[in-house]
């Protein structure tokens, strides 16, 4: 599908919940957060449904996310159904890995292709601090069992946050030159709590590292990999990459439409409207109209993010609503 400014969307961002078994600090409050009552989610029929459409449009790549997709009950039933859509050619899961060593078998019995998992400390008790509670050990058996079991690509998601963890991207690194891990440097963006914390650029970050290592651009063989700017450092086994949608935007190689767990359409991370799938199935829209609806949406993605632009409204939504 080619939008209105020339973009190929052929990959689909599904957010299955916005719950989620961890309360990182940047991302959800501690309480007082009103979840979606269950019948207000898609069904995975539905969702199926709509990636079905979606294929027929060409989309080739999914990704799970959330809020914390594992927590939904059945998930690798999902990810085995959008696997038999001959378009789909990559099905990939965003998690936070608390609960990958539960369900990994699983996991790589339905067929999927890729693991993201959000990381953003090596360390046990800061670990615990930045999640509210989370056990580390249990994430790091979850990527070693990713890696046994033949999962293609383990990437780490990192967000950098000024005086939280700043003083560990060295320590990334050089976990990813000992590892088949690649590792990639997200910029905070100023969405719900992340508005309270003080971001570094990955500019800042890519100075740090460049003091003590050789940044050697990785350029793609193929496209998929996304809006990160990859690197390796002199013999390491992972690559590192940069996601900087503050300081670098990328949104005209955006190739994405989101799905939100409520099943709103959504062009854009940051662009408040969506496109009520939901409703339109729960009213008995057929196929064929759907269809068009999608295409028509697709099309009209917006040029280009609003951060800096205060198109959103205070009430819009945050990451673990919209999916992260
Ligand atoms: N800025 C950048 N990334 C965020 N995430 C959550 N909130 C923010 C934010 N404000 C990311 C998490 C995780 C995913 C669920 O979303 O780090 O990778
Ligand atoms: Fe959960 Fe991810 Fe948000 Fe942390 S960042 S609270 S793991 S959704």
């Amino acid at each position: 599908m080619i939008d209105q400014f020339g973009r190929n969307i052929n990959y689909f961002r599904i957010s299955v919940t916005d719950q989620c078994n961890l309360r990182c600090i940047y991302c959800m409050p501690d309480k007082g957060i009103d979840f979606l009552q269950e019948e207000k989610l898609l069904s995975f029929d539905e969702i199926y449904r709509i990636v079905k459409i979606g294929a027929s449009l060409g989309i080739s790549k999914v990704r799970i996310t959330g809020g914390e997709p594992l927590t939904r009950e059945g998930l690798p039933k999902l990810i085995q159904k959008i696997k038999t859509l001959p378009q789909i050619e990559e099905v990939c899961l965003t998690t936070n890995g608390i609960l990958l060593e539960k369900y990994i078998d699983e996991l790589i019995k339905a067929g999927l292709d890729r693991v993201n998992i959000s990381l953003d400390t090596l360390q046990h008790e800061r670990y615990k601090q930045m999640t509210r509670g989370g056990n580390i050990e249990e994430v790091i058996r979850g990527i070693k069992l990713s890696l046994d079991g033949g999962i293609k690509r383990v990437r780490l998601n990192i967000v950098i946050i000024k005086e939280e963890n700043d003083d560990e991207i060295m320590d990334f690194v050089e976990l990813a030159e000992k590892n088949p891990i690649d590792i990639r440097f997200i910029e905070l963006m100023p969405i719900g709590e992340g508005k309270q914390f003080k971001s570094v650029s990955n500019d800042e970050v890519k100075e740090i590292i460049m003091k003590e290592r050789e940044l050697i651009p990785y350029i793609a063989k193929n496209k998929s990999l996304g809006p990160a700017a990859y690197f390796k450092t002199p013999n390491s086994k992972g690559m590192v990459g940069f996601i900087s949608p503050m300081s670098h935007i990328f949104c005209s190689q955006c190739n994405r439409m989101r799905l939100t767990s409520e099943g709103f359409l959504r062009q854009c991370l940051h662009w408040k409207d969506g496109i009520d799938l939901r409703k339109m199935m729960r009213d008995g829209m057929e196929d064929k109209q759907l269809k068009k609806i999608i295409a028509k949406g697709v099309y009209k993605k917006p040029n280009e993010h609003g951060f800096k632009k205060d198109c959103i409204d205070e009430d819009s939504k945050r990451m673990f609503q919209i999916g992260g």
